[in-house]
Parts: C-alpha cells; structure tokens; sequence
C-alpha cells in the first residue's frame, strides 16, 4: 500500500458503499492510519491507497502514541450542516501545497465503526474540516476543486509540477494506464459486494 499522488486516477473515483467490516477491511484501514502517520497527515481516504472502498482514517495527533485518538469512518454521510468557515488545508496527496478552502463549520456524519456498529459523530472545528476532505475523497473531489480563483492561481505552478511527475512516472512505467486502473477498481469493488 503506497499513498498515491495528484493527479492519479483513482483520486477521482467515486467509491461505493462497503458491504461487511470483515479482517481484510480491518487489516486494510490499520496500514492506512500506519501509512498516514509516515506522512505526517491527519487524514487519508481509501481512494488515496488506491483502493475504491468508501471508507476515511483520521486522527488530529497524528502520533501512533495517540491510538485513542483513532478514527475510521467507515461509508460515512453527512446528515446536517452549520455554518462556515475557511481555513488553510493540505493532503498527503498534494506534497507540499496548501490553500485555504472554505467548508461548513459544524457537521454530524453518520458512519460505521470497526465494530460495525451506526454511530453518529458530532464535528466541529478541524475534526468537521477533516472529516469533509476525506468525504469529498470519497466522491472524487479534490481540496483543490474547492479553491477560490486567486488559491487556485496561487498553486497553478506547484500543481503543474506533480502533473510533469505524474507523466514521467507512467513513461517509465510505474503507474499503469487509465484502462488498467479502472479494470482494477471494479475487480476490488466486485470482490467486497
Ligand atoms: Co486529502
């Protein structure tokens, strides 16, 4: 499992539902909080390990000192809004760039938990902001859809650079073509319905 990076693919595929919590996807959401902390962040989408299941990890430590600050939302909605407000981001998948986006204030997200149970988590602050981000994963959308013209300006250059990346790494081969990943993500998706 690798994080991957804009603009791959499969950061805009729209996951569906998960089916059953079973070990497979237990083991699959611990190498993603494993994964998030090398990178410093604080949240990661299962569409960012180049998996299509609809399912976030987060943790505002980010610090594995911190496990009882572990979270992960598994087919997660959000059922109200509040308010609004804007404020700096950045994504594991975007190195090294941050805009400032704005989002609702205050949400409540309906999820599974790792023991299957429906819980309703009440978020404000930057849990509410995370938590949005790694949604709009889920859906495809990236931070950097939600940018006002002048952010979006102020990036153009650091986003042109991770595009040139992107082509030379499928140049030499290591990442396949968009017919490859796709094939990949609805073999994954027919495996866990
Ligand atoms: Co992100």
């Amino acid at each position: 499992m690798r994080i991957l990076k804009y603009p791959h693919p499969t950061l805009r595929h729209k996951s569906k539902p998960v089916t059953r919590v079973d070990r497979a996807l237990k083991e699959m959401v611990r190498q993603m909080f494993d994964l998030m902390y090398e990178g410093n962040g604080i949240g990661l989408a299962a569409n960012q390990v180049d998996l299509p299941y609809r399912v976030f990890v987060m943790n505002l430590e980010s610090d594995p000192a911190a496990a009882d600050q572990e979270l992960a939302f598994i087919n997660p909605v959000i059922t109200h809004r509040k308010g609004g407000a804007e404020a700096e981001e950045g994504c594991l998948s975007f190195p090294g760039i941050y805009a400032p986006v704005h989002r609702s204030e205050k949400i409540v997200v309906a999820a599974y938990s790792l023991d299957g149970k429906e819980l309703a988590y009440d978020l404000s602050g930057l849990h509410a902001r995370a938590a949005q981000h790694e949604i709009d994963h889920l859906d495809g959308i990236l931070f950097i859809d939600r940018l006002s013209p002048s952010a979006r300006l102020a990036v153009k250059q650091a986003l042109g650079e991770l595009e040139q990346q992107f082509h030379t790494d499928r140049r030499l081969g290591l990442i396949p073509d968009d017919q490859q990943i796709a094939v990949r993500l609805a073999e994954l998706e027919g495996v866990r319905t």
